[in-house]
């Protein structure tokens, strides 16, 4: 089931998952609070979680921090997260979805039709690219 994720456990996953070796607050975004954060629920528990960022003016829709509980991952519930997502882009009838994706995740996002842009960046060590899927 996927469902809102109070933003406290939002931070345990996204902590746990992606920088558990950095302090716990590095991982708060500046715009968390306008965020929209859901994540998939199994046993009533989240096990993977995302955070949604809604442009209203350009009409594009950012998502950030997807992780999953390293016992949980392979599963598919970070794909249903991603569907998920291109269905409420749909829903909100935004012509673009985008995320930065670490590098060795693309081949993840491609399967859902997402496509590199030439934006590269790195930060944090990780190399990241930009990832996008239009007017769907
Ligand atoms: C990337 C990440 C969010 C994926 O989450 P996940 O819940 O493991 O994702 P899924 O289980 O849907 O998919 C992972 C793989 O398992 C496969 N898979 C295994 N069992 C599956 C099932 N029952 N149904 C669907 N897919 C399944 C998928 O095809 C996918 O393969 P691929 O990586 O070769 O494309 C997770 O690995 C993670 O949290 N990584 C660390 C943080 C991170 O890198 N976040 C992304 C930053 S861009």
């Amino acid at each position: 089931m996927i469902n809102e994720v109070p933003y406290d456990q939002v931070l345990e996953i996204r902590h746990k998952v992606m920088y558990p070796d950095k302090p716990k607050d590095s991982v708060i975004l500046p715009d968390d609070k306008k965020g929209l954060h859901i994540g998939y629920y199994k046993d009533d528990k989240p096990v993977s979680i995302v955070s949604l960022f809604l442009n209203l003016e350009t009409k594009e829709l950012q998502f950030r921090k997807l992780a999953t509980l390293v016992e949980f991952q392979n599963r598919g519930y970070g794909s249903q997260l991603v569907r998920w997502i291109l269905d409420y882009t749909k829903d909100l009838q935004f012509p673009r979805v985008w995320c930065n994706a670490r590098v060795e995740k693309i081949d993840f996002y491609k399967k859902f039709g997402f496509t590199e842009t030439d934006q590269v960046f790195e930060k944090n060590g990780f190399k990241y690219v930009v990832l996008e899927k239009c007017s769907f």
